[in-house]
């Protein structure tokens, strides 16, 4: 028997504005059907003054404990995925620790930007199947409506605030690809690339957040690349192939993004889950707001092979191989 993670429970949230294609119609030079046709946007939530990363994270983060039926004394991990943490520190994960009512276990931030989840997913992962965690809180959370240069059309029509969480919890399994739980997780990066997709500002630099700068035409061509190839590297270290594939849970950047790497994958795009239309592109969230909306709308069924995967600023990218 190995000790696997498995995903007891998923979590969700959104803030109640809703920024339309429209309403940026109306501050902007874009238009409803430029951003639809280029994106699958069609709007994006945005934080409530005085709500912040964290406030989203725990609202999440709860929703994914009821899930799984368990609560946040059952947790002794909590890694979080952002680019956005409340302050530049103490860490967004300690924020919701604390938030939750926790006071034991560890509690960290990952900076992998859009990528974030996949990177905090494997290194809860890690930590699960050595032992040094039993029950981990994996949350992505991001208030990217502060980083944006709301006159930038290029940028600001892409992005928007949101949080998603995971409870996993190690369990034993004889250890073959049939195996619930994560069966196989890749992760890359790139700094070569850092000047892609950056924010102009930093604690350590200019002592100022900064805004998000992008070459979106560029990112744009090596993601579909970077995601085909890290899928396939993924689903080939558990066994398995594309064609063993239920569902694509794809880090939600950009429809036309989801459609060409189910084409090199040779899958239809009915197997991926796409909600980019609804909430556009919520960086570390976007993974797990995507996998809680398909299992809550009973998409995804106990032994589905899953594909989780997703590429942001640095370049990083990962994949994840998790059989439901
Ligand atoms: N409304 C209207 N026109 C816009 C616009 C907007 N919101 N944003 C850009 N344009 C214009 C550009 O100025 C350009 O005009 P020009 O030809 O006169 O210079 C034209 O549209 C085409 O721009 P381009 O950047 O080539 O468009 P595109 O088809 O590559 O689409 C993105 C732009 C940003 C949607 C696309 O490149 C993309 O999604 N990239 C990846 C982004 C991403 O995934 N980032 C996050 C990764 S984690």
């Amino acid at each position: 028997m190995i000790r696997r993670s498995v995903i007891l429970g998923t979590g969700s949230y959104l803030p109640d504005r809703i920024l339309t294609n429209a309403d940026l119609a109306a501050s902007v030079d874009t238009t409803d059907e430029w951003i639809v046709e280029r994106t699958g946007i069609r709007q994006r939530h945005i934080a409530a003054d005085g709500e912040l990363t964290s406030d989203l994270g725990v609202a999440a983060a709860r929703r994914a404990l009821a899930a799984a039926r368990l609560t946040a004394d059952d947790v002794d991990l909590i890694v979080v995925a952002t680019a956005t943490p409340d302050q530049t520190f103490p860490s967004c994960a300690t924020v919701i620790q604390h938030k939750l009512g926790m006071v034991r276990g560890v509690a960290f931030d990952v900076a992998a930007v859009c990528s974030g989840f996949l990177y905090a997913l494997s290194v809860a992962d890690a930590m699960l199947v050595t032992g040094a965690a039993n029950t981990a809180l994996v949350i992505g959370a991001e208030t990217f409506s502060r980083l944006l240069d709301w006159s930038d059309r290029g940028t600001c029509v892409l992005f928007g605030d949101g949080a998603g969480a995971v409870v996993l919890r190690a369990e034993n399994a004889p250890g073959t690809s049939a195996d619930r739980g994560i069966l196989a997780s890749k992760l890359h990066s790139d700094g070569r690339y850092n000047d892609l997709l950056y924010v102009d500002g930093g604690p350590g630099s200019t002592g100022t957040v900064g805004k998000l700068r992008m070459k979106g035409r560029e990112v744009f061509r090596h993601a579909v690349t970077n995601l085909a190839s890290v899928m396939t590297e993924t689903l080939a270290a558990a066994g398995l192939a594309a064609t063993d594939v239920a569902w694509v849970v794809p880090h939600q950047a950009n429809l036309r993004i989801l459609e060409g790497t189910a084409k090199k994958l040779g899958l239809p795009i009915e197997r991926v889950i796409v909600t980019v239309d609804g909430h556009a592109n919520t960086s570390a969230a976007s993974v797990p707001l995507a996998l809680d909306a398909a299992v809550r709308d009973g998409r995804i069924k106990r032994g589905d092979l899953l594909i989780l995967e997703a590429m942001g600023g640095g370049f990083t990218w990962g994949a994840a191989a998790v059989r439901w």
